[in-house]
C-alpha cells in the first residue's frame, strides 16, 4: 500500500490554517514537528480526566496516570527495539539527556588530564557545549572529526581519533544542517576495541528513521519528542542498563532515591534515579502517542515518503539558479533536511520573502555554528521534511525562491 500523504495531513489540524494569505507550507520539521490529533487527544484526556502525580499516589488518579506514563515508557522502548523499559530515561529534552550522560560519565569515569573525549564538527550545540564543559571541568581533552566537502563526516584519521586515551565517542546521528546520516560502524568498533563508550545524538535520526538501538552499537543515544509529532518538555536517554546502573544521579530531589537518613542517600536503580522531582507527565503520555502514531504508520514507509520527497526537493533546489546545497547532494547517506544558500542573499532575507508566501523555513546557524564556519558562512536556509510534507509544497518552495531572486535581482 502506497504512503496517503494527504489522508496523514487530514490528522494534523495546523494545516487547515493560512500564513500571510497563503496556506501553510510547513518546512521547518527539524526544528520542531507539528502534532497530529492523536496525540492531543491522549494529552488532553489525561488532564481532563485522570490527572495524578506519578510513583507516589495510591489513590486511582495516580494508579491510573502511573500506568499511562509507564504504559509510554514501554512502547518507546520497544519503538526503539530497547532490551527493557528500565533502558528509557524520560528526561526534559536531547540536550538534557545529553547533560545528563556527560555530567554522569564524567564522574562515573573519574574523567580527567590525559583522557579525551571524541565529537564532530557536526554536532549541534548540544552535543558540543555539555563535552566542552566537561572537558574543561575535569582537564580532560576534546577532539573531533571533521566535514568533508561533501557535508559528511570525514573518518579518515579515525585510528588516530579514538584511542586508548579516548573515554567518551558522541556524535550527531543525523545532521540537523546538513541531513547526512552517518554510518557509525566503523567508528563504533573502533571505539569498543578502544574501551570507550560510544554516545549517539539521535534528536534528528529517531522521528524519521526505522532504528534499533540493539544494531547501532551505541552504549547510549539522546532524542526528544517534539521532533517526532510528540509535545516539548520531554525526551530519552536510552542507555544499555548494565551502564545505566553504574552511572551516578545528575539531578537529586523526589523519586529518584531508596533510602534517605540525614547521614546520607542511596539512589534507586534506573530509570528512577535520573527522574528526580515530577517528571512531564503528560508530556510523556503524549511521546508514547507519538510513538503509536508513527508505529501505525510505520517507520519504514514514513523514511520511503520522506527519501522520495528528498530526491524530489534536491532536484527543485539545484535548478533554481544561484542556490548552493550544503551537505550531500544525493539521497544516499541522507534525510529529509537540506540547507541552502542564494547567491548575494542574506537567508534572513530568504526567510521573509519565503515566510510572505507562507512557506516557514529555518534560517541562521541552526545551532551548529561550527558547521556554517566549515562552508564559510554565517548562516543557512534549511527546508526540512516530515511526514506530511507533499511535493506540491516543495514546487511552492522552488516558486518562493524564484521570487527572492526576483526580489534582489
Ligand atoms: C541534532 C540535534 N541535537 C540536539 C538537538 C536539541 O534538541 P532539544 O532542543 O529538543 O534539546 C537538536 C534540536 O534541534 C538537534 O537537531
Amino acid at each position: 500500500m502506497s504512503f496517503d500523504v494527504e489522508r496523514v495531513r487530514k490528522d494534523f489540524p495546523i494545516f487547515e490554517r493560512e500564513v500571510n494569505g497563503h496556506p501553510l507550507v510547513y518546512l521547518d520539521s527539524a526544528n520542531t514537528s507539528q502534532k497530529p490529533v492523536q496525540v492531543l487527544d491522549v494529552m488532553r484526556a489525561h488532564q481532563e480526566r485522570y490527572n495524578g502525580n506519578v510513583s507516589r499516589s495510591v489513590h486511582t488518579l495516580g494508579t491510573e496516570s502511573t500506568e499511562a506514563y509507564e504504559g509510554a515508557r514501554a512502547r518507546i522502548a520497544t519503538f526503539i527495539g530497547a532490551a527493557s523499559p528500565d533502558e528509557v530515561v524520560f528526561t526534559k529534552n536531547s540536550t538534557e539527556a545529553i547533560n545528563l550522560a556527560a555530567h554522569s560519565l564524567g564522574q562515573m569515569l573519574r574523567l580527567g588530564p590525559g583522557d579525551e573525549v571524541v565529537i564532530s564538527e557536526m554536532e549541534h550545540h548540544s552535543n558540543l557545549v555539555p563535552w566542552q564543559l566537561l572537558c574543561e571541568r575535569t582537564g580532560a581533552t576534546l577532539r573531533w572529526f571533521g566535514i568533508s566537502d561533501d557535508g559528511r563526516l570525514d573518518e579518515s584519521n579515525l585510528d588516530e581519533l579514538v584511542t586508548e586515551r579516548t573515554k567518551i565517542v558522541s556524535l550527531v546521528h543525523m545532521s540537523n544542517v546538513l541531513g547526512t546520516v552517518n554510518d557509525v560502524t566503523r567508528i563504533a568498533a573502533r571505539a569498543r576495541s578502544a574501551g570507550a563508550l560510544l554516545m549517539l545524538d539521535c534528536s534528528q535520526s529517531v522521528p524519521h528513521l526505522p532504528l534499533d538501538v540493539q544494531a547501532l552499537g551505541a552504549d547510549l543515544i539522546a532524542f526528544t519528542g517534539h521532533k517526532m509529532l510528540g509535545p516539548t518538555g520531554i525526551g530519552v536517554l536510552w542507555g544499555r542498563l548494565d551502564l545505566l546502573a553504574q552511572m551516578p544521579p545528575f539531578l537529586a530531589g523526589g523519586s529518584m532515591i531508596e533510602t534517605v537518613t540525614m547521614a546520607g542517600t542511596t539512589f534507586a536503580p534506573p530509570p528512577a534515579r535520573f527522574e528526580a522531582g515530577t517528571p512531564p507527565i503528560t508530556e510523556a503520555i503524549g511521546l508514547g502517542a507519538a510513538v503509536d502514531y508513527l508505529t501505525g504508520l510505520g517507520m519504514a514507509a514514513i523514511h520511503e515518503h520522506e527519501q522520495t520527497i528528498t530526491r524530489y526537493a534536491l532536484d527543485a533546489l539545484s535548478s533554481v539558479p544561484g542556490v548552493r546545497i550544503f551537505g550531500p547532494a544525493t539521497i544516499e547517506g541522507r534525510g529529509g533536511t537540506v540547507s541552502f544558500g542564494v547567491d548575494g542573499v542574506h537567508p534572513h532575507d530568504v526567510g521573509q520573502i519565503l515566510d510572505a508566501l507562507g512557506v516557514e523555513v529555518r534560517v541562521g546557524h541552526h545551532c551548529a555554528r561550527p558547521v556554517c564556519s566549515r562552508f564559510s558562512v554565517p548562516a543557512m536556509t534549511r527546508a526540512s521534511f516530515y511526514l506530511y510534507t507533499t511535493t506540491a509544497e516543495i514546487d511552492a518552495l522552488a516558486r518562493g525562491l524564484d521570487q527572492v531572486r526576483k526580489v534582489f535581482g
